[in-house]
């Protein structure tokens, strides 16, 4: 199944509206002679228009970070996923981390956010991914498999086919530890059948499964040759777009 590799950058609470288009419009002039990769690139909310008119016609897609799931509505500081596709995004994350950790994100918030996001016609990432003391505790799989059933309860295949999953071990993100080739093999071979049993061959076949936590131009490479990684949703390397460019362009990469 030929899948397209996907390198997205999660801008998190970084930039202001001025620095992030600038970082924009440089990552798509370094992205012009990138071929069969597709690139995306998170700003703030503050961002996103902004960011997301100046990459118009480029290589570069634009996400948001997150959403709410109701439609409008007296909810203050929210935004919803009407209004993120009219500020030009294509893309949302949902479920990531940070959200789960700070902001009380539940797998039952997921599921609601990714109806609102296929809803709207954006493309969600649903992030996952263990703590260290669930590794720790042999809980890696329990967790995933939660995250994932109960994240995607009541879907069925046709509903996400543009769906992405990301596998973000919480213990990788933003310390500088990889997970090793080992354990994210095992991951994503795992999720692959995840899918496959939960809904089906076809549809897991189809389905993108990015790695994310600590990916930098030095391993990049590593990562995108296990079988099952299909792209990276990067951090902290996003951020620099002569270090972006670099594990977009992957493929130059040497071991
Ligand atoms: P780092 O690449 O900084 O570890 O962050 C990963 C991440 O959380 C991307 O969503």
């Amino acid at each position: 199944m030929n899948r397209i590799p996907f390198i997205a950058g999660n801008w998190k609470m970084y930039k202001t509206g001025p620095e992030a288009v600038d970082a924009a419009k440089k990552l798509a002039s370094l992205c012009s002679d990138v071929k069969d990769v597709e690139i995306m690139i998170a700003p703030t909310f503050l961002s996103l228009p902004l960011v997301s008119a100046c990459v118009q016609g480029t290589r570069v897609k634009t996400g948001a970070q997150n959403l709410y799931f109701e439609k409008e509505g007296a909810f203050t500081g929210e935004v919803s996923a009407d209004m993120i596709k009219a500020a030009g995004a294509e893309y949302v994350l949902i479920g990531h981390s940070e959200r789960r950790q700070y902001f009380g994100e539940t797998d039952e918030t997921v599921c609601k956010k990714l109806r609102a996001a296929f809803h709207a016609g954006l493309k969600p990432v649903l992030c996952i991914g263990e703590t260290e003391v669930e590794r720790d505790q042999e809980k890696t799989f329990q967790t995933l498999d939660k995250q994932v059933s109960d994240g995607l309860k009541g879907f069925v295949s046709d509903e996400l086919k543009d769906l992405t999953l990301a596998y973000e071990p919480v213990w990788a993100i933003g310390t500088g530890k990889t997970a090793s080739t080992t354990q994210v093999d095992e991951v994503h071979q795992y999720l692959r059948s995840l899918l496959s049993r939960r809904f089906s061959a076809d549809f897991s076949g189809r389905t993108r499964i990015l790695y994310g936590g600590s990916v930098k131009p030095e391993n990049v490479k590593e990562l995108m040759n296990i079988r099952d990684v299909d792209g990276a949703l990067v951090g902290g390397a996003s951020l620099d777009p002569d270090k972006f460019i670099k594990i977009i362009k992957f493929y130059l990469q040497e071991i």
